[in-house]
C-alpha cells in the first residue's frame, strides 16, 4: 500500500511517499481503507521533534531517538472498514467509520488497523452520515480533544467562557460544542479569522492582533487557552487568563495533561453534526502526494481550522 514515512525528524521534506506492507488486522482490531486524513498540529510537532532539551528528550524517549517508531505518521482517519479479526464484535466490514489513532500514529496510510475498543491506541465511532470522508477526517482531531479540555470547566448553561486561539482545530470545535452547551463565548484570533469564528457561533470576538483581551476588565467561567506549544509566551498569556478568570473561574491549556481518546466524543459530535449544530472547518485540501506542501502550510501556525489531505481511493457516501 501507498503511505507517507517519516524518515527522520525535521522540516517536511523528510516525509517521503513509500510502498509499504499492507497491515493484516489482529483478533481485536479492524482493518480500514482509509479514504481521508488531516495534517494536525501534533503531526508537525512530531515530524519535526524542535523542542526545548528536556522536553526533547523525554519526547524521544517515547516516539524514537531519532526517528519515530513508528514511522508512518497521521492522527485522524475517515474510511471504511474492509476487514475484521475474529473477537470484533461493534464493527463489521463496510461500516464507515473515522477517529483518532493516539500513540499508534499511522493515518497518512491507505490502509489502518485499530482496536475496536479505545485505548491509548485510539478510538473510533461510526462516520457522521451527513458528513464526507474529508470532513469527518477533518472533524475528528478536535472532536476527540477539545471536549476533553472543556469537561474541566464543567461549563453550565449561561456562563462565560473565553477561547484563546478560536481559529484552530481545537479552537473552532471548542466553540461550536460550548455554544451547544448554552453558554456565552468569546473567541480570540487575528482579524483574517473574525469571520470564521463568527460564523461558528462566538458572541463575541477579540482580536489579539489589536486588544489585549486582559485589559477589558471581563471575567470568564472558563478560559480554554487552545495556542499550540511554541506559538506563544505560554507562562504570560497564563497570567493574563487567570487575571480574567471569575472568582471559581478555571483555566485550561490544551497542553496541559494528556487526552485521553474517548469514543463517545465521537458519538456525541455525530448526534450534533446529524442535527447540523456542528460544521467541520476545513481550510485547505491536498492529495496524499503533496503532504510535504501540506506540512510547510501547518508549520505557519496559522491554518484555519483543518487541513485535509485525501487518499487515492477516495469513495463519496
Ligand atoms: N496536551 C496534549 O497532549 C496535546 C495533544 C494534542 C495536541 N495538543 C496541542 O494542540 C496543538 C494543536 O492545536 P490546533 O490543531 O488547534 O492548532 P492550530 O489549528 O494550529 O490553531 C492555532 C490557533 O492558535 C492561534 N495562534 C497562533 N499563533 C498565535 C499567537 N502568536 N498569538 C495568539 N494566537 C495564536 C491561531 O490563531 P490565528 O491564526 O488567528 O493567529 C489559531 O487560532 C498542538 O500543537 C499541541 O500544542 C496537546
Amino acid at each position: 500500500m501507498k503511505a507517507i514515512v517519516c524518515t527522520k525528524y525535521g522540516p517536511p521534506e523528510v516525509l517521503q511517499l513509500k510502498e509499504v506492507e499492507k497491515p493484516t488486522p489482529r483478533k481485536n482490531e479492524v482493518c480500514i481503507k482509509n479514504f481521508a486524513t488531516a495534517v494536525t498540529g501534533s503531526d508537525v510537532l512530531i515530524r519535526g521533534a524542535d523542542m526545548p532539551i528536556i522536553m526533547g528528550l523525554m519526547f524521544r524517549l517515547m516516539i524514537g531517538f531519532t526517528k519515530p517508531r513508528k514511522p508512518i505518521l497521521g492522527l485522524v482517519f475517515a474510511g471504511e472498514i474492509e476487514s475484521v479479526g475474529k473477537d470484533v464484535k461493534r464493527f463489521k466490514k463496510g461500516d464507515q467509520v473515522y477517529g483518532f489513532t493516539g500513540f499508534s500514529f499511522g493515518t497518512y496510510a491507505e490502509y489502518i488497523c485499530i482496536p475496536e475498543e479505545e485505548s491509548k491506541r485510539g478510538c473510533l465511532a461510526m462516520k457522521p452520515s451527513n458528513m464526507s470522508y474529508e470532513e469527518s477526517a477533518a472533524a475528528a482531531y478536535g472532536g476527540v480533544l477539545a471536549p476533553y479540555f472543556l469537561e474541566k470547566g464543567n461549563i453550565q448553561k449561561g456562563q462565560k467562557v473565553l477561547i484563546y486561539g478560536a481559529s484552530g482545530a481545537i479552537g473552532t470545535t471548542s466553540v461550536q460544542l460550548v455554544k451547544n452547551l448554552g453558554a456565552e463565548v468569546t473567541g480570540i484570533c487575528s482579524t483574517k479569522n473574525i469571520e470564521l469564528v463568527k460564523s461558528l457561533g462566538a458572541d463575541e470576538i477579540i482580536d489579539y492582533t489589536k486588544e489585549d483581551f486582559a485589559s477589558r476588565g471581563e471575567q470568564y467561567d472558563f478560559i480554554l487557552d487552545a495556542v499550540p506549544n511554541g506559538k506563544i509566551d505560554r507562562k504570560k498569556l497564563k497570567a493574563q487568563c487567570k487575571k480574567a478568570l471569575s472568582p471559581n473561574g478555571i483555566y485550561t491549556s490544551i497542553d496541559d495533561g494528556s487526552p485521553k481518546l474517548k469514543a463517545e466524543y465521537l458519538v456525541h459530535l455525530n448526534e450534533l453534526i446529524e442535527a447540523e449544530r456542528f460544521k467541520a472547518v476545513i481550510d485547505k485540501t491536498y492529495p496524499l502526494e503533496e503532504i510535504v506542501e501540506a506540512h510547510r502550510y501547518v508549520d505557519s501556525g496559522h491554518k484555519k481550522g483543518n487541513v485535509v489531505i485525501t487518499l487515492e481511493q477516495k469513495k463519496e457516501t
